[in-house]
């Protein structure tokens, strides 16, 4: 299988700018950069395929092959057993355009109810899934799968991560996704159980640079800076980088009541507006100096 070789620019074939992010910081490590399909002003190709490979490598060819560089392209989502794997592909898509989640959740139970009704002794199966499809120009591509399977709750728990987080239960925990610490489900995810794949087959004899303490943390921060839509979720990842600020060797702890007051202030006032809550996460994150501690500065 051909590698990637230190110095090489990967193009990330997607349009949103918190995975572009997220891809930049698992690969900066390895001396490679991330750059955005938006950047080179690449087209969006639609999704047509019927499943996440077929979509994830769809978008890594047409990227790979406009811009003569590997991109890499990402699908992701939950699927329901009893639902025949729905929402599946169309996970995002079941959230409507102001990307509410609560809507699809709603969603996921009463479409489980109107196939034969919800069990809470026997939960509906389901597992989260992540596939990577890294192409090349001459448009060979290798698939990367990683999931994490478990079961649904109603009423959803939690205001920690994203999307679906607050519905799912991986086996053998009690606690949801969203009620979990961001690093914590990082390091399970079914998202790093993909990227692991993807290292191993295409940066295997690369040594990372050396890493500071804590990059599970940051790394969980970081994911949970470039996936979360809502005003909710932004207070707790405010609350979750004050904890990891004071925790760190005693430093920084005007900086966590900086943020403590800044969590205060999210909750009490502000207008609602998605892209903005993830600049102001990634903003904090990058204030906060714990990033910046990477040799290479991501
Ligand atoms: P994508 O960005 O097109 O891959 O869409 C993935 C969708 O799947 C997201 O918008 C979420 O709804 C859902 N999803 C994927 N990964 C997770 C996760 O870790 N937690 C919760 N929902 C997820």
């Amino acid at each position: 299988m051909r590698k990637l070789a230190p110095g090489t620019r990967l193009v990330v074939a997607s349009h949103n700018p918190g995975k572009v992010w997220e891809i930049h910081q698992l690969i900066a490590p390895y001396r490679m950069a991330a750059v955005s399909a938006r950047d080179l002003g690449l087209p969006e190709p639609e999704e047509t395929e019927t499943t996440f490979a077929g979509n994830a490598r769809l978008k890594a060819v047409a990227a790979a092959s406009a811009s003569g560089l590997p991109a890499l392209a990402d699908d992701s989502g939950l699927e329901v057993a009893v639902l025949g794997g729905a929402p599946g592909i169309y996970s995002a898509r079941w959230a409507g355009p102001k990307k509410d989640f609560s809507i699809a959740m709603a969603r996921v139970k009463g479409e489980i109810e109107a196939a034969g009704g919800w069990d809470d002794k026997s939960p509906p199966r389901a597992n989260f899934i992540s596939v990577l499809c890294l192409a090349w120009p001459d448009g060979t591509a290798e698939i990367f799968e990683g999931r994490v399977d478990g079961h649904l709750v109603w009423p959803p728990r939690g205001g920690n991560g994203f999307g679906y987080d607050p519905m799912f239960v991986r086996d053998g925990a009690t606690e949801t996704f969203g009620e979990m610490q961001p690093a914590e489900k990082y390091a399970i995810s079914h998202r790093t159980r993909a990227f692991q794949q993807f290292k191993s087959a295409m940066l295997d004899g690369i040594e990372p640079d050396a890493q500071a303490e804590g990059q599970g943390d940051i790394a969980g921060l970081a994911a949970a800076a470039a996936n979360l839509s809502t005003r909710a979720e932004l207070i707790r990842f405010v609350a979750n980088l004050g904890e990891k600020v004071e925790n760190d060797a005693g430093e920084g702890a005007a900086f966590a009541e900086a943020l403590r007051r800044a969590a205060a202030w999210l909750g009490d006032d502000a207008a609602e507006d998605e892209t903005r809550w993830r600049l102001v996460a990634k903003m904090l994150l990058a204030a906060s100096g714990l990033a910046a501690r990477r040799p290479d500065g991501a």
